[in-house]
């Protein structure tokens, strides 16, 4: 993700950090509130469920994605190419990690177009950071970015809480929107906006999507947290991260479940992607009844594939899929796109922070609403 000096070796600490590491937040998803309605009578069968999705033209077997984490050093080709297989046989989207050192250095091209070459069907997603935007990346990085993995979209991240702790961080983001519009109007591809852990927000997304922003990964708080991912790489070092981070780690950022509903009432004709601390099916299907269009894992799958190889990380993508099924078959719906208006309940926490953002409930649902209804579906 956030690279400067020394990027390379950055890479590997950051992998090496996440594989090995308790890097997740303390802090739930808030996903736990919201409980989907179980229908005994569901009219359904378990079988004929549809999970595909279209997405950026594309079908997809189920809506999932293996969300950007690497390239730029040899030692991690291999992990994008059996990212990319597992995305490819499954018929999933895929992104991949920040391109920004193949963009310094075209020698590590190749570590990002393994994903294309392995995926050559299904959905690749470019990516570039919002601090190199602001230090004067534009519409040619971007382009190339796109080129590199034959992109069906490109992601732009947002780690400014990264980068705030990071020992080399790039804290500047004055200025972005005015990229991110540049880069919208030339690329000749979707912008997806994507944060990286410590999720999107209402006003963040009104802001991006009046700028013609098409689609939403909010990567909330609950899952994978580069606070505590600098922070650790910082003390092995024996120094400390640049700032006291001392709470931020457990608090700081906007829940998972939260995000969702703040993405998908600020843009209800958005595309929105749920990351953040998807770890099961179930969350998944939570997440989409909450109005998102695709669940994206980061964190899971790359342990999946450093502990078992591509058999494992087929065995987690599979019991996804299967667990979305049932939910949905529970549920009542045919398909995965109804599991966003079925019936469901929101208590806890998660009722608490509506309230107190000032979403109603009505407002989630008409935004729903008008989401199946951009997608030509008849509600
Ligand atoms: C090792 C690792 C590297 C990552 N690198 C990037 C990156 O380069 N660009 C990016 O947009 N997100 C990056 N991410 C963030 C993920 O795409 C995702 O938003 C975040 O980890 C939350 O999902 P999770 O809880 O399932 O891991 C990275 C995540 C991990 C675990």
């Amino acid at each position: 993700m956030a690279e400067g000096t020394g990027t390379l070796p950055r890479k590997l600490d950051h992998i090496r950090i996440a594989v090995e590491k308790e890097v997740e937040s303390g802090h739930p998803t808030l996903l736990g509130d919201v409980r989907i309605v179980h229908q005994p009578a569901p009219e359904v069968d378990l079988d004929s469920v549809d999970l595909s999705v279209e997405v950026f033209g594309k079908r997809l077997s189920a809506p999932l994605m293996i969300t950007g984490m690497t390239g730029g050093h040899p030692d991690v080709e291999w992990v994008n190419a059996a990212l990319a297989r597992v995305a490819e046989r499954h018929g999933i989207a895929i992104g991949v990690g920040s391109q920004r050192a193949a963009i310094e250095d075209p020698s590590v091209e190749e570590t990002y177009r393994v994903v294309r070459r392995e995926a050559p069907t299904t959905v690749v997603v470019a990516n570039l950071g919002a601090p190199q935007l602001v230090l004067g990346y534009g519409v040619e990085e971007a382009l190339r970015a796109v080129e590199m993995v034959r992109a069906d979209a490109l992601a732009i991240h947002l780690n400014p809480a990264q980068e705030a702790f990071q020992l080399e961080g790039d804290t500047r983001y004055r200025g972005l929107l005015r990229a991110v519009k540049e880069i919208v109007d030339n690329v000749g591809v979707p912008v997806v906006v994507k944060e990286t852990g410590t999720g999107l927000s209402m006003e963040a997304v009104r802001q991006l999507s009046a700028l013609g922003v098409e689609c939403f990964d909010v990567s909330g708080l609950g899952g994978t947290n580069w606070v505590k991912v600098e922070v650790l790489r910082a003390r092995e070092r024996g120094v400390e991260p640049p700032r006291p981070p001392d709470g931020f780690t457990d608090y700081w950022g906007n829940p998972t479940a939260l995000a969702v509903v703040e993405a998908r009432v600020a843009a209800p004709r958005a595309c929105v992607i749920a990351s953040g601390g998807i770890r099961t099916g179930l969350d998944a299907a939570r997440a989409i009844a909450l109005g998102a269009d695709l669940a994206g894992v980061a964190l899971p799958a790359l342990r999946a594939l450093y502990r078992g190889g591509d058999e494992a990380l087929d065995r987690l993508i599979a019991s996804l899929k299967e667990q979305l099924r049932v939910a949905a078959y529970l549920a009542g719906a045919p398909t995965v796109r109804d599991l966003m208006v079925r019936p469901l309940t929101i208590t806890g926490r998660l009722r608490e922070e509506l309230e107190a953002r000032g979403i109603s409930l009505g407002a989630l649902v008409r935004a729903k609403i008008a989401r199946l209804m951009a997608l030509g579906r008849r509600v």
